[in-house]
């Protein structure tokens, strides 16, 4: 594996990179980057090759100037994943395509962007985190959200699960061929806690 500045320098090109959760949590790896050093590209990187469910973290301080109010008032998710209603920027056509996906998280980003600039529902699955990061919640959420900071991004990421090409989800073995393959850096969220926790205790 990498260190979590391998994984930074590289979200600071906007390339992907994969985050790896706890083995006892979701055991699941996602693409990461940051939206704001992402392309349509990214987009359509995570769909082809990742082919799970592209989401896009964001602080709460944005889910607060969208109105992006929870998906559902009684969240029952195994592991409380903050889902928001789902958005289109208002000039999509059918909103899925790698581009106009894109365009919704380039608008989510833009300091000009209001609530009433985004149709609802759409094919953008914001996911909102906790303001302590991963030192709150060990989830890819908070992950997306702190590594952004960390690349000196606005807090917004796009991530997208790992599924095999047999439907299976990927699990550590095959992430490492995956990583490999793309010469992606890969990391876990159990290393950018002791990341955030070291540099706690410097500053
Ligand atoms: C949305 C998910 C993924 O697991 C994603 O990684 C975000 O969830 P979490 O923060 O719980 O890891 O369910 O596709
Ligand atoms: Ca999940
Ligand atoms: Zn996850």
């Amino acid at each position: 594996s990498h260190s979590i500045e391998e994984a930074i320098a590289d979200l600071k090109k906007g390339k992907v990179i994969i985050v790896c959760d706890d083995e006892n949590r979701e055991n699941e790896g996602d693409f990461i980057a940051v939206a704001e050093y992402a392309s349509a590209e990214t987009i359509n990187f995570m769909a082809t090759v990742g082919r799970g469910l592209i989401c896009v973290p964001i602080e709460q301080s944005i889910a607060k100037k969208l109105d992006l109010h929870p998906m559902v008032t009684n969240n029952t998710d195994s592991h409380q994943t903050a889902f928001t209603v789902s958005i289109d920027y208002k000039e999509t056509t059918t909103g899925i395509s790698a581009f106009e996906r894109f365009l919704t998280v380039e608008k989510m980003l833009d300091e000009e962007t209001q609530a009433k600039d985004f149709n609802r529902p759409g094919h953008i699955f914001p996911l909102v985190a906790k303001d302590g990061g991963v030192l709150e919640r060990s989830g890819h959420t908070e992950a997306a959200v702190d590594l952004a900071k960390l690349a000196c991004a606005s807090p917004v990421g796009i991530i997208c699960e790992i599924m095999k090409e047999n439907g299976e989800m990927a699990r550590v073995a095959e992430l490492e061929k995956v990583a490999e393959k793309y010469d992606l850096k890969m990391i876990t969220i159990e290393q950018l806690i002791s990341y955030k926790q070291s540099q706690l205790l410097t500053n």
